[in-house]
């Protein structure tokens, strides 16, 4: 058998490899109807080992796509994303001359600025471009593989802070904007991240920084979080940890959130691309084990007294600090 093809014999469908590192096309099965037990965890399983599944041929329906996800959790619902009023977990890209994509064409995991960010996300495409608006993966399980040792090993228990901040270009300039930005940012303040998680499932080491997302490594100066950033960004830029999916209407991408990064491809542009997504609730990201802080010389500094660690005494206040006591 081509090394490529996989076949199981005893399941109820049929899993295509498409890609070395990522990817698989999975047939025999009809999205139009409910999933049996046997069915679903062929495809959850699949959905882990491939990381991208793509169904083609699958003229569904809004809800159809609805009723596939739920079989896996919750809907999520996104708090930037262009969706359907009455069902806010149905996300609406409809991008035409007259709206043109926004925010997609950098590489992101979902919503990693959330403190669960979702499991998976499931895309269907309605109306394609002829040719364009490809989407790009990379499986972030190979690029964190692809590091040396002593990269994987310094770091393995860094932690990472992520933060909505493509989306704060949503809001505007009046002071109305800005105090609706404040309230968002609020609602939604940045998260710590690891900067390695561990896969829930399949127990894979994951690269989990986007440039998206992610603004800063915990605990280093802004110019070494800066340049070990880009190196770890530049993994998933690897052709060799890549799938690019060609769309064509009816076909259906599930990646798995929690080990994949996406880039939508924003070429199209002026021709109209309608696509429908759904996201399914996800764990909170568990790393490998953290460097002991306390092992750490430098950055002991305590916001809330203004005082470091090595005098203990009490510095004198900031002006904001000063402002806000004032109240
Ligand atoms: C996204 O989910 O980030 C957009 C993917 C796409 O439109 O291809």
């Amino acid at each position: 058998m081509d090394k490529l093809v996989e076949q199981n014999t005893s399941s109820p469908i049929t899993v295509k490899k498409t890609g070395v590192n990522l990817s698989a096309e999975i047939s025999d099965i009809d999205l139009t109807q409910p999933m049996d037990d046997a069915t679903f965890e062929a495809v959850d399983a699949a959905l882990v080992e491939h990381e991208v599944i793509v169904f083609r041929d699958q003229e569904i329906s809004s809800e159809n796509l609805i009723d596939f996800g739920r079989r896996f959790g919750e809907l999520t619902v996104h708090p930037f994303s262009p969706n359907d009023g009455d069902r806010p977990y149905l996300i609406l890209f409809k991008n035409d001359e007259n709206n043109p994509p926004f925010g997609t064409d950098c590489w992101h995991s979902d919503e990693t600025f959330r403190e669960c960010p979702p499991m998976a996300t499931v895309l269907c495409a309605k109306d394609v471009p002829e040719v364009g608006g490809d989407t790009m993966f990379a499986s972030m399980s190979a690029a964190f593989d692809g590091l040396s040792d002593r990269m994987q090993q310094f770091i393995s228990g860094l932690e990472a802070v992520h933060d909505f901040k493509v989306f704060k270009n949503l809001f505007g300039e009046s002071e109305e904007d800005r105090k609706n930005l404040i309230e968002y940012e609020l609602r939604y303040p940045p998260q710590v991240q690891p900067v390695v998680r561990v896969h829930p499932v399949s127990g894979k080491k994951v690269l989990w920084v986007n440039p998206q997302f992610t603004i800063a490594i915990k605990g280093m100066d802004e110019r070494e979080s800066r340049s070990l950033l880009d190196t770890l960004f530049h993994q998933a830029l690897i052709p060799e940890y890549q799938y690019r999916h060609k769309w064509r209407n009816h076909t259906i991408v599930m990646w798995d959130n929690r080990s994949v990064q996406h880039y939508a491809v924003h070429d199209y542009y002026p021709s109209r691309r309608f696509m429908e997504r759904v996201t399914i609730e996800g764990d909170k990201p568990v790393g490998v084990p953290a460097a002991d802080p306390d092992s750490l010389r430098k950055f002991k500094f305590h916001a809330k007294t203004g005082s470091d660690s090595h005098g203990g005494h009490t510095a004198p206040k900031r002006q904001f600090q000063r402002e806000l006591d004032a109240g």
